[in-house]
């Protein structure tokens, strides 16, 4: 539904994007995931025609975003990372309009104004100024243009910012029941949203790419070994040099948790659970066992490894 192939865009001598590829199938999800001044916006812009890239080619839908700019442009609901909103309009008055620029009867438009309205969340908001609305729903507003046209492409922005956890939480609703039938690209800086609401994931660093996967896949590629977290009640050293004895446990690690218990996180071979091992070989010595889990490694671990790893390792 959409390519990307060699997408690159300079700013003179700054190229905010610099040779990004990839591919999103229809109905998918993907999450576009980077630091200030990654490229997202930019990349984004130019996929919905907002401006040119200084090479590559981008199709959506079918249609070259440059050569066939309406076309493609017909089939892309945008959220602008600052929505241009006028505060006099009321938003039921500003999507009438946006729906008449998109030629939309006034039938059509009002049926989609109901739809939108309702999937966003401001049907009580409709008949208000824009100007006296707060942040969230003029951010709901926002999306509710967005999706006006009933687009197969949607590409969000940053659809969550300025949002209170409660409407995050009906946004990410929102945009999961897009997919499916809806393909859509959003970005973001909140790395659970990315698991809670992408099926794929492209981290983007300094206008390149630095990964593209899903996100439990991600977690599995980051991870050289299985690590377990262990809370003991027992002598240290005895408890680690008896971790330290078990098969497939690689490494062990002390954290200082300042408590009359002790806490180990235990490198395993991967795909190796140990868990009951550990149990058993605590037990058996008659140390207290406190707490034995199974750590994941955080998708804000791998996103720091990922945009701190020097280019080209
Ligand atoms: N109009 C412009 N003129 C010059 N440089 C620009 C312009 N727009 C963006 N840039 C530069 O391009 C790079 C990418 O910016 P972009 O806005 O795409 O990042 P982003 O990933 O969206 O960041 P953020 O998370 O802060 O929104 C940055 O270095 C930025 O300074
Ligand atoms: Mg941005």
């Amino acid at each position: 539904m959409i390519t990307v192939e060699h997408l690159t865009k300079h700013y003179g001598r700054v190229a905010a994007v610099d040779d990004i590829s990839f591919e999103v199938p229809k109905g998918e999800i993907l999450g576009f995931l980077g630091p200030n001044g990654a490229g997202k916006t930019t990349t984004m812009r130019i996929l919905t025609g907002f401006m040119p890239p200084t090479g590559g080619v981008a199709t959506v839908a079918g249609y070259d975003i440059f050569k066939q700019s309406l076309e493609a442009r017909r089939h892309i609901g945008y959220l602008p990372e600052t929505v241009p909103l006028y505060p006099e309009m009321t938003p039921r008055s500003y999507l009438h309009f946006v729906g008449k620029i998109r030629g939309m009867d006034s039938n059509l438009r009002r049926a989609r104004i109901s739809d939108v309205a309702e999937k966003c969340k401001i049907e009580d908001m409709l008949d208000r100024h824009i100007g006296k609305l707060s942040k969230g729903y003029r951010q709901r507003v926002g999306l509710a243009q967005a999706l006006l046209g009933n687009p197969d492409v949607l590409i969000l922005d940053e659809p969550t910012v300025g949002l209170d956890p409660r409407q995050i939480i009906e946004t990410r609703q929102v945009i999961r029941d897009l997919g499916g039938e809806h393909t859509v690209i959003l970005s973001t800086h909140i790395l659970p949203e990315v698991s809670m609401t992408c099926e794929r994931v492209v981290i983007i660093n300094r206008g390149k790419v630095a990964a593209i996967d899903t996100p439990a896949n991600l977690q599995r590629r980051m991870r050289g070994t299985d690590e377990v977290e262990v809370e003991v009640r027992g002598p240290s050293e005895a408890v680690r040099a008896a971790l330290e004895s078990i098969p497939d446990v690689v490494s062990v690690n002390e954290r200082d948790n300042g408590a009359e218990t002790c806490i180990f996180e235990v490198g395993c071979s991967v795909g190796m659970d140990v868990r009951e091992s550990i149990a058993r070989t605590i037990v058996q010595r008659g140390w207290g066992l406190r707490e034995l889990r199974p750590t994941a490694v955080s998708l804000e671990e791998i996103f720091v490894q990922l945009v701190t790893a020097e280019p080209g390792t």
